[in-house]
């Protein structure tokens, strides 16, 4: 059995339009979902280990009267070098019917007026890493377009939820860092001098896979703290997984919107 045909089986065999990935410290989102909730561990492809070291699990299951799956955790460049390592990931998704990716993170940001706590809405990306998930694929379809990757109606659509809910939310360019280490601040100078606002050690990766696969993608950033060198926290992973819940909140409030909105007009 593929991971596909796990989820059929033990979540039943509705089209699922919508997916969430949880970043670090928004796993929460994930338990409000009624439905079936599967170890990564029984699902073929899927990440081995999260980054605390659970295996996290896909739930299934109804969000605001939205069937969606939520993964619980996701997998880093920076774990095994590999780029690709979500591939299987969302192709299963995509088998399973998902046309819309919403993708969360942990970030930290550039900008003083969006400080730890805010949220901020990917409305493109640089991709710092050196590497792309796509090396490696043999097809024409590996020539992605990446305009409007994160998708202009997504977008807009999240950015009504979120002032239905009166919960700010920022707009900028994210900056993908492999990480593991932290950034210095000479390469926050840099990555700042070429236009982004935020940086982080994932997301772009999956987005360029969801474009491949046909999806509609977003990404909202959690912000956490402010990037090395611009602010007098100290940065760690300790301090990213404090940090995410106090975004965490305000990002299920606007996600839930959302998904609430989708489900009246759909
Ligand atoms: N840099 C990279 N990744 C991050 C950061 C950061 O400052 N904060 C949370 N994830």
């Amino acid at each position: 059995m593929d991971a596909a045909d796990v989820i059929w089986t033990r979540a039943g065999q509705d089209r699922v339009p919508v997916a969430l990935v949880l970043g670090s410290g928004l796993s929460a989102l994930g338990e409000a979902v009624e439905g079936e909730a599967i170890s990564y561990l029984d699902l073929p492809g899927f990440p081995e280990a999260g980054v605390s070291g659970h295996a996290p699990t896909l739930t299934v299951g109804t969000l605001e009267g939205v069937r969606v799956a939520v993964m619980g955790g996701r997998a880093h460049y920076y774990e095994q070098g590999d780029a690709a390592v979500m591939r299987p990931a969302i192709a299963t998704l995509r088998a399973i019917g998902v046309e819309t990716l919403l993708l969360t993170n942990a970030a930290g940001s550039f900008r003083p007026e969006v400080g730890p706590g805010e949220l901020m809405l990917i409305a493109d990306h640089i991709n710092f890493a050196g590497t792309n998930p796509l090396i490696g694929e043999a097809t024409d379809a590996r020539f992605v377009n990446m305009v409007d990757a994160y998708d202009p109606g997504l977008r807009a659509e999240l950015k009504a939820a979120a002032d239905a809910e009166q919960v700010p939310l920022a707009e900028g360019v994210y900056a993908w860092y492999s990480g593991p280490s932290f950034e210095t601040p000479a390469e926050i100078r840099a990555l700042r001098a070429l236009g982004a606002d935020a940086v982080g050690m994932s997301t772009v990766p999956e987005v360029i896979l969801a474009r491949f696969f046909g999806m509609r993608v977003a990404a909202i950033s959690t912000i956490t703290n402010m990037a090395a060198g611009l602010g007098s926290e100290t940065i760690s992973h300790e301090h990213t997984k404090a940090m995410a819940p106090v975004g965490a909140a305000k990002l299920e409030r606007v996600l839930r919107r959302f998904l609430a909105t989708r489900s009246r007009t759909a």
